[in-house]
């Protein structure tokens, strides 16, 4: 079904991320019949070109990471006569009107997609307004970094809240658009199977896994910058440990939805430093192809972490004595993400004299790739054997489960940008949540400075420091083994 009609406007039009995922995103949704055949979307930015030469861009950008086999022959002519170009300077006065003239204002869906350094924001809004473009129902669309701690937080929040209601801002962290993220909701309160386990009497421990393959890349003096905290522990883990955490909202409904969440992260203990292990990882087999860390951000002394495990407590009601272990890191293993909920041990075993596994539930929630939910439990080994116990995954990948048509489920971007059309907020963040996150965060960043702390190395390919390793075992605990591909039977 299509979204209503819309002029979407994107700031950093040419910018890598428009051409990596928002243009293929808005592409893939054209070819689901999504996009209105009047909508418009333009490309704003400060090169001069025509539409034609920003058309071939798209064209370029949209073959290379939109995964055409979705697309018949044809279509993509079809996405590319939607846009035009705009060439506007963020801090003059050039091209603005232009822009004006480019847009219907025949009382359509108005989006602007501020796809640039968080530095521009105020200058482009200013310029919105100015302009005469800030609309009561249009709508902006911000990236992260949002700031790089609670003070240059604030500061973006209140550039933005000069110009735009809280209600017009979608601030995007795109682990929220991912489909088994979404999943977390509906699998906690879409079932009544797991919700009065759901908390300290019966569950454990959770760890949150997000590891990646690939290094820092081209990206380094933006990452050195930043580190493993602030790149994705304070946004994309801290959203996942919301959702797994927080208390059931009343309803579905935007701020229903971020007031529970918000009160997740405000119920955060400060972390000790003994409770956080930062790692960088060391050059790969192939120095030249995976140099080490430094290397690859050009700092020979930086200390800026690539990995981080941490231990965190919540200190309300339902999670008293629960850990929660998060971790994240570049060049590890495999690229996966998981969510696991171990539950506690049997109270009391009636099978004393039986081998058995480890008799511990687990759920396991595979966030990418292979989107899929396991539950280990633990049956009788079947055959005459007489009574062994084993535990065994009761699985469900959902590309199995549910056909084909969801082996490639929409990227997040792809889903958020058509919430912004929707006008649903409910997978973004709040301005409160943002600031509430760097709260808990910068004083944890504030002790690494205060005491000098240098990451441990690690083995590029591998989990991660041994430390991270101790930090487990020292609560009698193991990490979830880092694996890509899940179990199959
Ligand atoms: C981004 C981080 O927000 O998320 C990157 O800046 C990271 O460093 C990326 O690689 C991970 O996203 P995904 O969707 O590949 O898990």
């Amino acid at each position: 079904i299509p979204v209503d009609t819309f002029d979407l406007v994107i700031f950093g039009g040419t910018g890598d991320l428009a051409r990596r995922k928002i243009l293929p995103g808005l592409f893939r949704r054209f070819c689901a019949g999504q996009i209105p055949s009047d909508a418009r979307i333009i490309g704003a930015a400060r090169g001069e070109m025509d539409n034609d030469a920003y058309r071939e861009i798209v064209a370029e950008a949209v073959r290379e990471f939109s995964g055409s086999h979705h697309c018949e022959d044809g279509t993509l002519e079809g996405f590319l006569e939607k846009l035009s170009y705009a060439h506007v300077d963020a801090r003059g006065e050039d091209g603005w009107e232009t822009l004006k003239q480019l847009m219907s204002r025949d009382g359509r869906i108005e989006a602007f997609y501020f796809s640039v350094a968080p530095g521009l924001f105020g200058d482009i809004a200013k310029r919105l307004h100015a302009h005469g473009m800030v609309s009561p129902t249009c709508r902006v669309v911000v990236e992260k970094p949002f700031g790089r701690d609670l003070q240059s937080a604030r500061e973006l929040n209140q550039t933005l809240a000069q110009h735009f209601d809280e209600s017009q801002i979608y601030r995007i962290d795109h682990y929220l658009g991912k489909e088994t993220v979404q999943n977390l909701m509906a699998v906690r309160f879409g079932n009544v199977l797991f919700e009065p386990l759901w908390n300290s009497q019966y569950i454990d421990h959770i760890q949150i896994t997000v590891a990646e393959t690939v290094g820092v890349g081209g990206r380094g003096e933006y990452y050195d910058r930043s580190g493993a905290m602030r790149d994705m522990v304070q946004n994309h883990l801290m959203q996942l440990l919301c959702l797994i955490a927080m208390e059931p909202p009343a309803k579905f409904d935007p701020d229903a939805v971020r007031d529970e969440k918000l009160k997740v992260i405000r119920a955060l203990e400060p972390v000790m430093p003994h409770h956080v292990v930062r790692g960088q990882y060391m050059a790969g087999e192939d120095e030249d192809a995976h140099p080490d860390y430094r290397t690859a951000v050009g700092d020979p002394r930086s200390k800026t972490e690539s990995f981080i495990a941490m231990k965190v407590n919540l200190a309300n009601w339902r999670w008293a004595g629960t850990p929660f272990y998060l971790r994240t890191g570049k060049r590890m293993s495999a690229r996966s993400s998981e969510i696991a909920v171990v539950f506690k041990p049997l109270p009391h075993t009636i099978f004393e004299d039986v081998e058995h596994g480890t008799n511990r539930n687990v759920l396991a929630i595979q966030l990418q790739p292979n989107e899929g939910i396991t539950m280990d439990v633990t049956i009788k080994e079947p055959g005459p054997g007489g009574m062994r116990l084993i535990d065994v995954p009761l699985d469900m990948t959902f590309a199995e489960a549910l056909g084909p048509e969801v082996e490639d489920p929409p990227d997040a971007y792809e889903r958020l940008i058509m919430d912004v059309i929707r006008g649903n907020q409910t997978l973004f963040m709040r301005g409160d949540e943002v600031e509430a996150a760097w709260a808990w965060t910068d004083p944890i960043i504030a002790g690494w400075e205060a005491r000098g702390d240098v990451p441990k190395p690690y083995e590029s390919g591998g989990s991660g420091p041994v430390e991270a390793d101790q930090l487990m075992a020292r609560d009698g605990l193991i990490w979830r083994e880092i694996t890509q591909k899940r179990r199959r039977m």
